[in-house]
């Protein structure tokens, strides 16, 4: 039974000020952790050309975009590096002289009172491409552990502030526990991709770092995108393991997970709006089709408000920009 005329939804919607003052969800720059791409060398500045206002940077060209972000009080940065030379190990991942390590301790070094985030993956290492080391066709999970480990212990050492493998390898967190406890870093917060699905909004990052495998794909480690039950099965484990957070990615497509894990666990449920998610948005904007940053702070909204306490986005600096207008 309608009880209008005495209720009217509309009230608490009459002005900007009221729907500020009632509004379920707040974006804010402290929650948002911005991805960037680190090649080695000096003043190299390589666009991105399905990632608009992103690109391949060299630590010198990094820093000021680190410092942007910080100054609009973006909460972090997660950092992928692009090696000089790949190969069958990705031996480059654990070069303490590489493109991560080195941006690592310039971003400690120079920009006060932000998170650095460090991505451990080998495909942005490998000459195939593939998450891990190879038997045959087949990515050696075992195999691959102590490589994760020791990646995530020079990134540690380096001064990173949170490890996030994102290889969905199974037992990885474990592996990479053990071996920053062992290098005295106990106190070091790993962030868990737990819930990552092999995903065709992958592609404009792949182009980025060049890791598109040479063949077959990522989807017997990667999860399949028809479930849901199975991201908590991911997640409780990771958290046995010593996970400090856990993250589900994609977003956008994914909000029924984000919200699941939420509702099944208490630690920060970390969300990634991934590259294909911005670059679609990006390219109806650049048609006309939308309004960019409407579409940009409503996607955000949405993340948010289905329960992520941290947001990885392309569009961290820009969002944190027009909050501060706001
Ligand atoms: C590497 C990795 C990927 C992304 C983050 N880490 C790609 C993949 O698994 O192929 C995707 C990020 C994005 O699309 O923005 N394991
Ligand atoms: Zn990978």
């Amino acid at each position: 039974m309608s009880r209008f005329p005495i209720v009217r939804s509309r009230r608490l919607r009459q002005s900007p000020a009221l729907r500020r003052l009632v509004a379920e969800t707040r974006l804010h720059p402290a929650s948002f952790v911005l991805p960037l791409f680190v090649v080695p060398g000096r003043g190299v500045h390589n666009p991105i050309h399905s990632m608009p206002g992103h690109a391949q940077l060299s630590v010198d060209e990094l820093l000021p975009v680190v410092k942007e972000a910080s100054s609009v009080g973006v909460g972090g940065v997660m950092l992928f590096g692009i090696p000089g030379s790949k190969d069958e190990q990705g031996s480059g991942a654990w070069d303490p002289a590489g493109p991560v390590p080195e941006a690592i301790r310039a971003i400690k070094d120079q920009v006060d009172d932000m998170t650095v985030w460090a991505d451990v993956c080998l495909c942005e290492y490998t000459s195939h491409g593939h998450c891990g080391v190879l038997s045959g066709e087949i990515v050696d999970n075992d195999a691959t552990l102590p490589l994760l480990g020791q990646t995530a212990t020079v990134y540690a050492d380096a001064g990173a502030d949170v490890i996030a493998p994102s290889d969905m390898m199974d037992g990885r967190v474990a592996a990479i526990r053990s071996a920053l406890d062992s290098a005295n870093h106990r106190e070091l917060a790993v962030c868990s991709y737990s819930a990552k699905y092999a995903s065709a909004y992958y592609g404009p990052f792949r182009d980025a770092v060049d890791s598109a495998p040479a063949f077959g794909d990522r989807r017997t480690h990667q999860m399949d995108p028809p479930n849901v039950r199975q991201a908590l099965i991911e997640v409780a484990q990771d958290l046995e393991e010593g996970a400090d957070m856990v993250m589900v990615k994609p977003a956008g497509p994914y909000l029924d997970v984000i919200s699941a894990v939420r509702a099944a666990v208490d630690v920060p449920v970390v969300a990634y709006q991934v590259s294909g998610e911005f670059s679609m948005i990006e390219a109806a904007a650049a048609n006309g089709w939308i309004d960019g940053d409407s579409v940009m702070l409503e996607s955000l909204t949405g993340i948010t408000r289905a329960g992520a306490s941290i947001v990885l986005t392309y569009f961290a600096t820009r969002a944190a920009r027009i909050l501060e207008t706001l």
